[in-house]
């Protein structure tokens, strides 16, 4: 067996929200698929072209490309309605997009029971997108779960969501929520299929035979390393794997199929929903932070909490991930500071630590400071860079062990610094 040919990867090494999708964007030309692996549309990838904001949630980065085929791996899990919403910003997308017949759907009672559970949790709620997120891969790990391909046969998943439905009228009433009726939701259905029929497919062959042909392709993460379901702050993560690892189980490669992991970080921290976050500033400097980084959530419109640069947890993050490269998101963002802070260390019942614990709990940061820079704009070159910047860049690298390969100054395609 020949693995000649690898798939690249792109993963967020912050909280979620690190720009992955600017470079996604920007790399989209050299790939012929880009290939989503997990979370569904709680994610929100921002694109700016020629000025104008376009916002995905299911649909790969790769379709602003009008060479690049985008897959919707069986590991995402796919809200029917959400993506027939987004389609429509885009002209007839047959034969551009694939959806796997395995991904399990979001069907409407999950966001419901999202926002129940969340209620019920008071003041210990996660802070989720609510979006359904959790209770459909709750449903798909309990085996109670339905795949996109049993839109095709209407029957017999009307049998199976009676029974579903009979089989959970506790746990709905539980939650205060109310079961569907099975006629209006039969006809949400045969709607989804009429629109989604001609996407459906058995994508990881699809997948296969493109890396047999020696096709490039880049399999895209969403959120970040930090909301991993099995690495990150739980319980306050999404319910995926959303590292470099989750790509093999979520579109059906072996670890041998991957090839060069691209890690994009921020040049600071943010996060949305609650949960530990070492560097928080909730004060007038993490408001500057969150106004120049108009730090409000592409999903939610939610504000971030806005931090300093975390280099033990991405750190981490390259670590998990086996990251090549990463890409340093919104260096612009700090113009303008006269002293930046970078976290170093964590420091936790008096010890230092250089490492993430498996509990973040208590932890505090230890900062190293910085002196600032006026302003980022017009660089070309790394050079061009004010030396303040080349500094902090150089620091950051040498602390996360890992070439810093690309340096973003503005959501601006061109604004992108190689080195
Ligand atoms: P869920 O994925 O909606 O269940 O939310 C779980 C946690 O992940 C919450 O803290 C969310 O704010 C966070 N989250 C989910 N998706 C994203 C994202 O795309 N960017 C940033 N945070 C996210």
């Amino acid at each position: 067996m020949s693995f000649e040919k690898k798939a690249d990867l792109i993963v967020g090494l912050q909280w979620g929200d690190e720009g992955k999708g600017k470079i996604v964007d920007l790399l989209a030309s050299k790939y012929d698929y880009v290939v989503r692996y997990q979370g569904g549309h709680n994610a929100g990838h921002t694109i700016v072209l020629d000025g104008k904001k376009i916002a995905l949630h299911l649909i790969p980065s790769g379709v602003l490309n009008p060479k690049a085929i985008n897959i919707i791996g069986n590991g995402v899990v796919v809200s029917p309605f959400h993506l027939i919403e987004e389609m429509k910003q885009f002209e007839n997308l047959e034969g551009r997009l694939f959806i796997s017949d395995r991904a399990h759907m979001i069907l409407p009672y999950h966001a419901e029971i999202d926002m129940a559970k969340e209620k019920m949790r008071g003041s210990n709620a996660i802070g989720t997108t609510g979006r359904g997120i959790g209770p459909c891969y709750t449903d798909k790990v309990a085996r109670n779960g339905f795949m996109i391909m049993e839109l095709l046969d209407e029957n017999t998943l009307f049998k199976k969501l009676e029974a579903y439905f009979a089989d959970n009228k506790k746990l709905f009433e539980a939650y205060g929520v109310e079961i569907p009726s099975m006629s209006e939701l039969m006809n949400e259905i045969r709607r989804y299929k009429e629109v989604l029929a001609p996407y459906i497919s058995n994508t990881t062959q699809i997948v296969w035979k493109a890396l047999r042909e020696g096709k490039n392709i880049l399999l895209e993460g969403a959120q970040g390393t930090l909301l991993d379901i099995d690495h990150g702050t739980y319980p306050y993560v999404t319910s995926s794997n959303t590292i470099a690892a989750g790509s093999c189980s979520g579109v059906g490669l072996s670890p041998k199929d991957i090839g060069k992991v691209i890690g994009i970080a921020k040049a600071y921290s943010t996060r949305v929903g609650n949960g530990v976050f070492p560097t928080e500033l909730e004060d007038a400097t993490g408001e500057k932070l969150r106004v120049s980084g108009a730090e409000f959530g592409t999903t939610t419109g939610r504000a971030r909490r806005c931090g300093w640069f975390d280099a033990v947890a991405v750190r981490y993050a390259c670590r998990l991930n086996g990251v090549d490269a990463v890409s340093l998101m919104k260096l612009d963002v700090l113009d303008g500071f006269e002293k930046i802070k970078i976290c170093i260390a964590y420091k936790k019942d008096g010890q230092m630590l250089d490492y993430v614990p498996s509990s973040m709990d208590g932890i505090t940061p230890v900062y190293e400071e910085m002196d600032g820079w006026e302003s980022l704009k017009g660089a070309k070159t790394f050079a061009d860079l004010p030396a303040n910047a080349q500094k902090y860049v150089l620091r950051l690298e040498e602390l996360i062990d890992t070439k810093i390969e690309m340096v973003s100054i503005s959501p601006e395609r061109n604004d992108t610094i190689f080195r």
